[in-house]
């Protein structure tokens, strides 16, 4: 019956003339936005915009002086990306920023969250700068300010130097945090003039365990448990050196602070009980490297849950760790962990997840909207802090080019509308989330998935390098604009 459903508003819509339907939906787009019906909407000044990362989206890997990275190798051992494509070319940021920056204005976006390449900076990780890479950044950044639109970097998004990896073993050695310091004082020193809010690593809770302990990330390692531990506390001791740096040498006003895809907890059901349970889990469940970053100790919990595994540190370096953040960023997309109260343990309980449960085009990307209005709810509370900015957030989709020419991603806006309306729940409610970035402005290079999965605002053409808005473009425009979710 549903078949039959489907088919007969299949037909309907194949009806309808191509012309017909984008002179319809232009007509619809050209209105001027809707004043936002539920009453209120995001705060005053609340900062929308999107995001990307240099790997993803620049391509000219050999150009100007670039050194490599660990994805560079990485992207070349058979059957690690699932299509066999490489970031060697991606989207020609490098070459296309400004066509592309214009993308970003023509969304009405107040800021851009992207991150320079290490190894362009500095081909082998330290040593002598490459004036040339930086000037890159620096033509960046330019273009956005002249645009109006403020520039937010971030300092590592998974593209090691080759060379610190060959070296030191990568983020196995301290050495390696010692060096992201330096680097992000050289980054400080020359940008933040002009760039005034800093993230420092990537979602540690990914590279980390996906790179060196299931080794489906660069540098496709498989070590033991104790190792991966090691390395976590590593990245979280690189994360306060570059505190550290920026406060150093940054500009007057630079703020800095994480980016981290929280391991995002929710109660299965809303009762007191429920949600302290989730409070305690989401900070349990985050002890390896936020609640570290955030309160400078690991917890009871975790230390005993690792027991013979768990990281060897020292007081001095769980200070650096610590170094007071300016804001708390979060990557949220799915939710990790539905728990209930229980008298075991620590006080909570994880529930299984269903097979059946909801997910977008990529099987791990579980549509749970609320998750965005619990977790940072439940962070500001734990952690104390007054300023969080959604870092990432959005969705695969097929996002196929229909007949005429466009892309007709209702279920992207689907999941966008409704995590958004929980934000905005969040927001009202006081909880002080101040910005949202929307992953991604483009298709780009998906890691794993090459080519494969595409969470776009714009749809890019790989072959022409051609950009086309998707529907969901000009939904995001329309939030912006109202600054509302539109429910
Ligand atoms: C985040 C990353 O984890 O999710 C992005 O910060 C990434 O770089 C996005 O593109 C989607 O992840 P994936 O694994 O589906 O490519």
């Amino acid at each position: 019956m549903s078949d039959k459903v489907s088919r007969r508003q299949l037909a309907k819509i194949a009806g309808l003339s191509a012309a017909a339907m984008a002179g319809a939906l232009e007509a619809a787009e050209a209105k001027p936005a809707a004043p936002p019906r539920n009453g209120g909407g995001f705060p005053a000044g609340f900062v929308w915009g999107t995001a990307t990362s240099s790997y993803q989206v620049e391509g000219a890997v050999n150009e100007d002086g670039r050194g490599a990275s660990i994805w560079d190798k990485f992207v070349r051992i058979p059957g690690k990306i699932e299509d066999g494509t490489t970031g060697d070319r991606a989207n020609e940021h490098y070459h296309r920023y400004k066509e592309d920056i214009a993308l970003i204005k023509e969304l009405g976006c107040r800021a851009y969250r992207f991150s320079v390449a290490w190894p362009r900076v500095f081909p082998d990780g330290d040593g002598k700068p490459n004036p040339k890479g930086l000037d890159f950044y620096n033509r960046l950044v330019d273009e956005l300010l002249k645009n109006g639109i403020e520039p937010w970097l971030t300092l590592y998004h998974w593209d090691l130097p080759q060379s610190l990896e060959d070296r030191f073993g990568g983020w196995r050695s301290t050495e390696t945090c010692k060096i992201f310091g330096d680097y992000a004082a050289y980054v400080a020193e020359h940008l933040t003039d002009r760039v005034k809010n800093v993230f420092t690593l990537n979602e540690s809770g990914r590279f980390v365990y996906f790179g060196y302990g299931i080794g489906i990330d660069a540098p496709g390692l498989t070590l033991p448990q104790a190792e991966v531990n090691q390395i976590r506390h590593n990245s979280a001791l690189a994360h306060g050196f570059a505190v550290q740096a920026v406060r150093a040498h940054g500009g007057r006003g630079t703020r800095v602070g994480p980016a981290e895809n929280i391991d995002a907890c929710a109660p299965a059901i809303d009762t007191p009980e429920n949600v302290r349970a989730a409070e305690i889990a989401l900070r349990e469940m985050n002890a390896g490297y936020l609640n570290v970053i955030m309160t400078g100790g690991y917890t009871d919990a975790f230390l005993k849950y690792a027991g013979p595994n768990a990281p060897k540190f020292t007081d001095a370096e769980l200070k650096i760790i610590s170094s007071p953040v300016d804001f708390l960023g979060l990557n949220i997309y799915a939710p990790q962990n539905y728990v209930v109260a229980s008298d075991q343990g620590a006080g909570f309980m994880p529930l299984p997840i269903p097979k059946s449960f909801p997910h977008m085009n990529s099987d791990w990307l579980r549509v749970g909207p609320e998750t965005i209005y619990w977790v940072p709810k439940l962070a500001a509370k734990i952690w104390k802090t007054d300023a969080i900015y959604i870092s990432e957030n959005g969705a695969s989709g097929d996002d196929m080019v229909r007949p005429d020419g466009r892309i007709y991603d209702t279920d992207r806006i689907m999941y966008l509308r409704n995590y958004l309306a929980q934000l905005q729940r969040a927001t009202s409610e006081g909880v002080p989330v101040r910005g949202y970035f929307l992953w991604s402005l483009m298709d780009n290079f998906e890691w794993v998935y090459g080519l494969n999965k595409r969470f776009g605002l714009y749809h890019v053409n790989f072959d022409t390098q051609v950009r086309t808005p998707k529907l969901s473009a000009s939904f995001y425009r329309n939030v912006i604009a109202n600054n509302a979710a539109g429910v």
